[in-house]
C-alpha cells in the first residue's frame, strides 16, 4: 500500500540514545517494531503489524537505494544506508540503518532486522545532495531507465569520496 500522506517539511530528531528496530517477514511486511519506532513515525503497534514496511517510505527517497537494500540482503549480506523517513503526520525523520538478514537454526533466511540511529549532521550534508539529485534522475529517466540512471550517479558520488559503496556509507 502507497502512502498518501502529504509531507510538511516538519523534521523530528531523533535522540542520540534512540534506536529504532523493527522486523520484517521476507515480504517486506512489519512483524516487530520497538516503542521508539511507534513513537517517532507516529503509529499504533496495530496499524503497522503486518504491513509493508514502505508505508513509511518518503517520497524524497530514490528508488534506487531501496533497490540496493533488497538487492543487498537477497545475496545474503548486511545494508547500511541514510533513510528519510515518513511519519504518520507527514513529518519526517532521517535515520542511519543497519539491515540485516535473519536466520533460523537451518540457516535459512526467515526474515529482516533493522536496527537505527540517529545520523551524523556531517553526514546528512553528504547524502541529501547526492540523493536528491538521484531523485531528479529517476524522475527524468522514467520508470524503467530509474534505477540505473539514479544508480549510476550514486556511483560517480561515491568514487569521489570512497572505493565503493559500504566504505563511502560507514566512512561519511
Ligand atoms: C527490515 C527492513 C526494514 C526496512 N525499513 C525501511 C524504512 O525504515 N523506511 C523505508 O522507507 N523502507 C524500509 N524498508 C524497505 C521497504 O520494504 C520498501 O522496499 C521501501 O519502503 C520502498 O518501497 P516501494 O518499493 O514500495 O517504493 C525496509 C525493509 C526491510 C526488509
Amino acid at each position: 500500500m502507497k502512502s498518501k500522506i502529504t509531507p510538511t517539511n516538519q523534521q523530528r530528531e531523533l535522540r542520540d540514545d534512540d534506536f529504532i528496530v523493527s522486523k520484517t517477514d521476507l515480504k517486506g511486511r512489519i512483524t516487530y517494531c520497538n516503542r521508539i519506532f511507534m513513537e517517532i513515525a507516529g503509529y499504533e503497534e496495530s496499524e503497522l503489524l503486518g504491513i509493508q514496511h514502505n508505508i513509511i517510505r518518503h517520497p524524497d527517497m530514490p528508488r534506487a537505494v531501496f533497490n540496493m537494500l533488497w538487492e543487498t540482503l537477497k545475496g545474503g549480506q548486511e545494508f547500511f544506508g541514510y533513510v528519510k523517513n515518513l511519519c504518520k503526520d507527514g513529518s519526517h525523520y532521517w535515520v542511519f540503518a543497519n539491515v540485516t538478514p535473519s536466520y533460523n537454526h537451518k540457516a535459512e533466511v526467515v526474515g529482516y532486522h533493522s536496527v537505527r540511529r540517529r545520523p551524523r549532521p556531517e553526514a546528512l550534508q553528504i547524502i541529501t545532495p547526492i540523493y536528491q539529485e538521484m531523485l531528479a534522475a529517476e524522475k527524468k529517466a522514467g520508470a524503467v531507465q530509474a534505477i540505473p540512471a539514479s544508480s549510476a550517479i550514486l556511483k560517480t558520488k561515491i568514487a569521489e569520496f570512497s572505493k565503493d559503496y559500504e566504505h563511502f556509507i560507514l566512512e561519511i
